[in-house]
């Protein structure tokens, strides 16, 4: 595992968008495994601006979303589909049709599932997976629970989680309670993974994560078993490093 120190959420971006800029840059046609959360607005602004200045090319590349709420349609701006489209997608020469994301509105979710488990493998796998962490130590929306989930999957959504994602929704009742995401099984493949983390409040989880036991209470505390991982994260979210 490497570990970047970032002095702040700004330097985290250019440092993160760096290391996907170097992978579509080694190979042009590669699978970018994304994410979506406030963590890597950041790091999308600073491809966009790579791409407007000419030095990153997305004509070939394909890429596969981490997750999705479920019962949301693609228009909803709170969907990731909406998100990954205001952030990215349509500020650069990435295809639509390469893009891919589950389906939140499919209702049969097994159908849904296989298929997106599908689709990734269609794709030959994905060779660099961009996550954020959240607060419980959920990566994608592997929330924690009693055995790592292998494949895609329906999730319910904790009441932390649900907690943590109300401030874009205008009410808390507005967030959806379930949601597609790719399974531990399937981030575990992606042949490199880049894991970003900004701010004080997720010092703890991130201690956790990365030097804690590897448990499926704290999710992302499988990635100390990913033979490629790149950390980025910044001062305030390496705090507890500091101090032990
Ligand atoms: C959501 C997403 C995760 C993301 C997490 C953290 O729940 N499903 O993929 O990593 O939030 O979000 P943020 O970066 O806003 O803290």
């Amino acid at each position: 595992m490497k570990l970047y120190r970032a002095l702040d959420y700004k330097d985290l971006s250019r440092k993160a968008a760096n290391l996907i800029a170097a992978q579509v840059m080694m190979k042009p046609d590669c699978v970018l495994g994304l994410a979506t959360g406030s963590t890597p607005i950041g790091t999308y602004e600073q491809l966009v601006e790579k791409y407007q200045n000419g030095d990153l090319d997305f004509k070939e590349v394909k890429s596969a979303n981490l997750d999705e709420y479920r019962g949301l349609t693609k228009d909803n701006d709170q969907s990731y589909y909406y998100f990954m489209n205001h952030h990215l997608f349509k500020h650069v020469n990435i295809h639509l049709e390469n893009t891919n994301i589950p389906n939140g509105m499919e209702p049969d979710s097994k159908k849904e599932c296989l298929r997106y488990e599908k689709v990734i493998s269609d794709l030959g796998g994905v060779d660099l997976q961009l996550l954020g962490l959240g607060h419980n130590g959920h990566i994608g929306f592997n929330e924690p629970s009693e055995s790592f989930d292998q494949i895609t999957h329906c999730v319910d959504l904790t009441p932390s989680t649900i907690e943590a994602n109300k401030r874009f929704f205008e009410k808390a009742e507005d967030v959806p309670k379930q949601a597609y995401t790719m399974g531990i099984g399937t981030i575990m493949q992606a042949r490199k993974i880049l894991l970003i983390v900004s701010g004080e409040d997720k010092a703890d989880i991130l201690y956790q994560s990365l030097c804690g036991p590897i448990t499926p209470h704290v999710p992302a505390s499988v990635l100390q078993l990913h033979k490629d991982v790149v950390v980025v994260a910044d001062e305030a979210a390496l705090s507890k490093f500091s101090e032990k």
